[in-house]
């Protein structure tokens, strides 16, 4: 049977009058917008669930959000937000629902997968991760010896690294300090060896972090870990005093010779991705303890409700995809710079690039047709004010054109002299400098010589939103965070993209495994890869026996 395919995103009339739109704007600079428009950095902000929204220093107008809007309203992103939350399987190349939401629901809600309610699993998981944090956070969860744990070690990558790693940097000062965290994720020998290197194993615990729990450098460090700990305690039955895992897996779990006791569970329903408040949290929990994970659950819900009920033109999440949607398609941007004015965020960038590129980064569309037209950008940054002395530079005066998205807090949790007033003076002095820049003329004015006017002049009309919160709580990462999952949902939706697959991870493990055995094996069996490849192995395997350097 055919089924009638909506049209082409490009070919719809809400995004031709976008793009007729875009081309009168072009031209136009921040300058003059702010000109005519004197009050707009009062008028284009948004503020909600203690989160303000400045988006007036980007080159649009109050009509280039209600286009974008109105393209939100014809791609049926209020259905594709509502299917979302009622569980319906909006992951169809994996025939999966996104119930990511369903991880921070209060106690009391329903809702069904397979007519079944998830809610009371998500708690009753979410109570033995408390349960067991304070256990261990008192010294009652004792190591193998008797001894109480000292340092816990999540191994896991992807989702299943960048989430906790990212959030107990995060949240490190409400965290229990008598504790060591440590995150291992790369199989690179040295990432687990430098993190043990100063442990007591009779003091460790590892959590073994994987959804699936076939991920090779997961299940390659879990095995080091194993040996680490045996090779010092000396007795298998100290496996089940120092390991637990999170995972979707049982049966691997037990294979792996981890008591089914010590695994805290998740569901299929929960992308790698978004998993940072299901069990993949655990180690967060036990260092900021449960009652400030609850606090972090409630920041998420409070925007996940926000999601689902502002319109779109007051909705932060919404406002944020579309004003990325607007610089992606309509003005060639190629990436997205997060900025976080906070030490404490210096890993959200990283963990903000999983989240989009790994979601948006697709080239067909849900009916298998590729896209005519840009999908997710390049997400990078780093924490201010440290790029301002490294990348800022291009920002200001190179050729590309990024938007930027700055965070930041009114009050530091380490008050220090006027420290954080230089901090966020720094902040709002870069969305300035980036908008309205230094003309020729103001530069020729301020003395400088003629010759070194042209490199002394900033364009300005470089575009960048600004986030600002109270302070850096629980529940304003929380809440960051799902501000972050839903603007990467609204860029999906519109795009019409699957949000929440990553077959894209799959081809290069598949090689990997082909070629491993080429690397190890001593005389020449036929390699039948291309020249490059070739020649690539036979180099790695004329060098891979030399001993490293002493120390
Ligand atoms: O390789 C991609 C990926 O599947 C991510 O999506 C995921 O977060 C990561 O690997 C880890 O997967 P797992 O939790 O199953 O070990």
């Amino acid at each position: 049977m055919s089924r009638t395919l909506p049209p082409l995103l490009t070919e719809r009339p809400e995004w031709q009058a976008l793009v007729t739109h875009a081309h009168q704007l072009r031209g136009v600079h921040l300058r003059t917008l702010f000109a005519d428009e004197p009050h707009r950095g009062e008028q284009l902000t948004a503020e909600a669930a203690g989160i303000y929204l400045d988006y007036s220093k980007n080159r649009l107008t109050g009509e280039t959000i209600r286009l974008l809007v109105a393209l939100a309203e014809g791609c049926g992103l209020r259905d594709q937000i509502e299917a979302m939350f009622r569980g319906e399987p909006i992951n169809v190349t994996e025939h999966r629902p996104v119930l990511h939401v369903a991880l921070r629901a209060p106690r009391e809600a329903t809702i069904l997968v397979n007519g079944e309610n998830v809610v009371p699993q998500v708690h009753a998981v979410l109570d033995r991760m408390a349960d067991f944090a304070t256990r261990l956070r008192q010294g009652e969860w004792r190591g193998y010896t008797g001894k109480p744990i000292r340092a816990v070690v999540n191994l896991g990558i992807g989702g299943s690294d960048l989430g906790p790693a990212m959030a107990y940097e995060a949240l490190r000062w409400y965290s229990d300090r008598r504790l060591t965290f440590r995150f291992v994720s790369n199989v690179d020998p040295t990432d687990f060896v430098e993190a043990v290197r100063d442990l007591d194993p009779a003091e460790t615990l590892f959590i073994v972090a994987s959804k699936s729990f076939t991920t090779l450098e997961t299940l390659t460090n879990a095995r080091a870990a194993r040996e680490w700990l045996l090779r010092r305690l000396g007795d298998a039955r100290a496996v089940r005093h120092h390991f637990v895992a999170v995972s979707t897996n049982r049966s691997a779990v037990e294979a792996f010779g981890i008591d089914p006791a010590n695994m805290f569970e998740f569901w299929d329903w929960v992308g790698g991705r978004y998993s940072l408040p299901s069990a993949i949290g655990l180690s967060l929990m036990i260092a900021i303890g449960p009652q400030h994970f609850q606090e972090l659950l409630s920041g998420y819900r409070a925007i996940d409700e926000h999601f689902r009920s502002a319109p779109f033109a007051q909705n932060l999440p919404v406002l944020l995809g579309l004003i990325g949607l607007w610089y992606n398609n309509f003005f060639g941007a190629e990436s997205v710079a997060i900025l976080p004015y906070d030490q404490y965020l210096a890993k959200l960038p990283s963990y903000l690039q999983q989240l989009d590129m790994e979601s948006n980064g697709k080239a067909v569309d849900w009916f298998g047709r590729r896209v005519t037209y840009q999908t997710g950008p390049i997400v990078w940054g780093q924490p201010g004010t440290n790029g301002q002395h490294a990348f800022f530079q291009l920002l200001h005066q190179g050729t590309k054109l990024v938007p930027c998205e700055f965070i930041g807090f009114a009050r530091s949790l380490n008050p220090l002299g006027d420290q954080q007033d230089l901090l966020i003076a720094n902040l709002i002095a870069q969305t300035e400098a980036l908008a309205f820049g230094k003309t020729e003329a103001e530069v020729r004015a301020s003395g400088v010589p003629e010759a070194q006017v042209p490199a002394r002049t900033f364009p300005g009309n470089r575009p960048s939103t600004t986030i600002l919160l109270e302070v850096l709580s629980p529940e304003n990462l929380g809440k960051l965070i799902a501000l972050y999952e839903h603007k990467v949902f609204t860029q999906g939706a519109i795009w019409q993209v699957n949000s929440f697959d990553q077959w894209g991870v799959e081809l290069g493990k598949a090689l990997a495994s082909r070629i491993l055995p080429e690397l190890q094996q001593p005389s020449e069996p036929a390699l039948a890869h291309d020249s490059s490849t070739n020649a690539l192995i036979r180099w790695y395997r004329q060098h891979r026996a030399v001993s490293a350097p002493a120390t």
